[in-house]
């Protein structure tokens, strides 16, 4: 079984639930208390053992480039006038030399062919996908209980939870094989099927554990839900022929696509920031007896 050392981040999106904040600004940028997405994917990441970086892009989306380069001028003045704090802050933005790459998707035909855009960066190797609108906290960060789901299962592992029945037609859902309450076998996959048409209410998080041949499905291009190439149908593909398997990860997500969800995260956060938390409860309070 080969290590799990890469991960692919889509980030080509347009974010039009966010306009007008996401006009010049990509919505992987937009900050979560003081960190944006991006960063908290890949810190996600790395956390969980991987090494090797493929952010899937697209116009307007240098910034996202930038945060990971190293910013001399900042960096060098800030050393000079001996602002060290504000130094490392910056920590978390630096990766290995050669270590992050990028490609384009010139074209916006889906979640699947975002994915198969980064295949020459796949190439053999087992690979993680975070989709860095999907935002989770955890004890354990939720990649790195998805590679340990890896490491025990051999296969793909995609991380999973319910959601109101009404809400199926907004997630790729599962058809559940055995199931021990962590660990769910997938029988099947569908991607945003209509409420009364849905397998069951499980719904695909934005973390997987793919193994390379669904990429072999993806250039198939078949066109799914919306008229998109989408993942959930390349990934339906390999069932039957690699193990397959939901994980009930430990954990609480916030879909930061959304408005209110994006605020959710804003406050959840805030709270888990020591210095943060009593400003943040105090205000909380006021307002909510308003
Ligand atoms: C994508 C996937 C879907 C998954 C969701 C998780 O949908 O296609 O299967 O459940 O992410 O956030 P999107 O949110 O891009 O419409």
């Amino acid at each position: 079984m080969k290590p799990l050392r890469k991960a692919v981040l889509p980030v080509a999106g347009l974010g039009t639930r966010f306009l007008p904040a996401t006009k010049a600004v990509a919505k992987e940028m937009l900050p979560v208390v003081d960190k944006p997405l991006i960063q908290y994917a890949v810190e996600e990441a790395r956390a969980a053992g991987i090494e090797q970086f493929c952010m899937v892009t697209g116009r307007g989306k240098t910034a996202l480039v930038e945060h990971f380069d190293i910013a001399f001028e900042l960096e060098d003045t800030l050393r000079a006038r001996g602002k060290h704090d504000a130094l490392a802050l910056l920590e978390g933005t630096q990766v290995e030399p050669g270590s992050m790459v990028t490609v384009r998707q010139q074209v916006p035909l889906g979640l699947g062919h975002a994915i198969w855009c980064a295949r020459a960066f796949i190439g053999d190797d087992p690979f993680a996908i975070l989709l860095p609108d999907d935002l989770v906290l955890s004890e354990t960060p939720c990649l790195k209980q998805l590679a340990d789901a890896y490491t025990e299962t051999g296969g793909n592992v995609v991380a999973v939870t319910e959601v109101p029945r009404a809400h199926t037609n907004r997630y790729g859902i599962l058809e559940i094989g055995r199931d021990d309450g962590r660990l769910v076998e997938v029988k099947g996959l569908v991607e945003k099927p209509l409420p009364d048409e849905a397998p069951s209410n499980l719904s695909i998080i934005g973390r997987y554990v793919l193994m390379p041949q669904v990429i072999a499905e993806l250039s198939r291009m078949d066109r799914g839900a919306g008229g998109e190439v989408q993942l959930t149908d390349g990934m339906a593909r390999l069932i039957g022929r690699q193990p397959f398997h939901g994980l009930r990860y430990e954990g609480r997500r916030f879909d930061c696509g959304d408005k209110a969800g994006f605020l959710e995260a804003q406050i959840a956060f805030a709270l888990k920031h020591k210095d943060l938390a009593p400003a943040v409860r105090a205000f909380l309070r006021r307002y909510a007896n308003d």
